[in-house]
């Protein structure tokens, strides 16, 4: 017998209609880049973040994904629930959050794996870039 594996709607809905595809510049330095690699597939997501330094909230994010179409979904629904929090909370999302909402089959949670890899590298890349400025500024004084 053939296996069909069919997607979830919201998987179709966020591969047929990704949320936030584009790219900052990475010299912003309110910005955090994530890039990762599935070593499975050799699918590859770059996710990046706006961070408000007043507040230490996410206020904007943006993926681009060379994959299949779980992760791209993936990223998708990264970006929107990053949007508006702040970076303590955001790395606490877990890949299984991500794969339960679009319904993920298990040989697809690595691609979910993905966008939580992701916004933790966005997150560490804008934290370094911040401690670098502050260390910079020391020195000037
Ligand atoms: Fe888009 Fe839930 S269907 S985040
Ligand atoms: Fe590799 Fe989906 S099959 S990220």
């Amino acid at each position: 017998a053939i296996q069909r594996f069919s997607y979830h709607e919201n998987v179709v809905d966020h591969y047929n209609n990704p949320r936030n595809v584009g790219a900052f510049d990475k010299n912003d330095p309110n910005v955090g880049t994530g890039l990762v690699g599935a070593p499975a597939c050799g699918d590859v997501m770059k996710l990046q973040i706006k961070v408000d330094p007043e507040s230490g909230r996410i206020v904007d994010s943006c993926f681009k994904t060379f994959g299949c179409g779980s992760a791209i979904a993936s990223s998708s629904v990264a970006t929107e629930w990053i949007k508006g929090k702040p970076l303590e909370e955001v790395v606490t999302i877990k890949n299984s959050d991500i794969a339960k909402h679009l319904s993920l089959p298990p040989v697809k949670l690595h691609c979910s794996m993905l966008a939580e890899d992701a916004i933790k590298a966005a997150v560490k890349d804008f934290k370094s870039k911040t401690s670098k400025q502050e260390s910079a500024k020391s020195e000037a004084v």
